[in-house]
């Protein structure tokens, strides 16, 4: 049986990612590391074991590691696109020193771990479709610039030290559970939060923008497969390119409108975003993590559209 410790478990993705490894391998083997400033709530905080568990802290992830017999990490410390071009030097602190510490730890305690890549690693030089898996990874973020990092720096451990590192390169990711906090992709979460709330939506993004987007739950399942995959296979490691959906904002809307059809969206479009979105690829060739671990998507447009507006229509009204 695996023991987990997930960082950022408050997150967008750890709060679901910990709930999810607690179902397949026991409440009490995963633990939930989280900061101060983002506590844990309610049935993440009571259905297993949870810790303070601060990235940038080496001595203090080596000793929940070792309290819990952790053999697993899933390091989803980091600050998504928007926000770390505002803090570029706390991007790099959380992002890659945070990275250092759990790769040491990693070492030092024999762990394997997830660090998540992102679309963000590819830049204006990258062939913008269809992507392929090896490729130029030029960025113009900050973002950006710590996922190749991260890459880097998780195949270094791997190939140098023989740390049982794995990741994927995520889309923009969509929930209906904990909001994502100041990503390029958040408006394709935005607008469904206004669509049941019967608002109209206001649109950052620009007409004709695709990017690849994924339900929450083929996410999780993405992090999961991998790391559970059978390591004699994986020609690669960080990153998988993995994808389900590409659209633009117009195709998002039509998507919603069809099912609410009074629906309405304008654009404003935000420079700073529109910028980062343009230097992002429209649509990856996955074929990579689809060959090498199995990987095979659930939802698309249609069925997450249906999904999201269930879920969020029962919470919201
Ligand atoms: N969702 C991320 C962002 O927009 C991209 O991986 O920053």
């Amino acid at each position: 049986m695996k023991h987990v410790l997930v960082i950022g478990a408050s997150g967008q993705i750890g709060s679901e990612l910990t709930m999810k490894l607690r179902d397949c391998y026991g409440n009490e083997n995963v633990v939930a590391g989280y900061i101060p400033t983002a506590e844990l709530k309610g049935e993440l905080k009571e259905s297993g074991p949870s810790a303070v568990v601060d990235v940038t802290d080496a001595a203090g992830i080596a000793a929940v590691v070792r309290e819990y017999q952790v053999d697993t990490i899933y390091n989803l410390a980091a600050l998504l696109s928007v926000v770390a071009e505002s803090k570029p030097k706390l991007a790099w602190k959380i992002g890659i020193d945070g990275l250092w510490n759990v790769l040491e730890v990693a070492r030092e305690q024999g762990c394997a771990v997830f660090t998540p890549s992102s679309i963000g690693s590819f830049g204006v030089s990258t062939p913008h479709v269809k992507t392929p898996q090896d490729t130029i990874q030029r960025p113009c973020s900050m973002y950006g610039v710590t996922k190749v990092t991260t890459e880097l720096l998780s195949d270094y451990y791997f190939n140098r030290y023989g740390v049982d590192t794995r990741s994927v390169r995520f889309p923009g990711i969509i929930s209906n559970v904990t909001p994502p906090g100041g990503g390029t992709t958040d408006y394709a979460v935005d607008i469904y939060y206004s669509a049941v709330k019967g608002e109209k939506f206001v649109c950052p993004i620009a007409r004709g923008t695709f990017m690849d987007m994924m339900y929450m739950p083929d996410a999780l399942n993405a992090s999961i497969m991998l790391m559970e995959a059978d390591p004699a296979k994986l020609v690669h490691r960080n990153a998988f390119n993995i994808a389900s959906m590409s659209f633009e904002p117009d195709m998002i809307f039509q998507t919603i409108k069809k099912r609410l059809p009074a629906f309405e969206m304008s654009y404003e479009v935000d420079h700073l975003k529109q910028c980062i979105a343009d230097s992002w690829p429209d649509c990856l060739d996955d074929t990579c993590a689809r060959e090498e671990w199995g990987w095979n998507p659930a939802y698309d447009l249609e069925s997450m559209t249906t999904d999201m507006l269930e879920k969020l229509s029962m919470r919201l009204r």
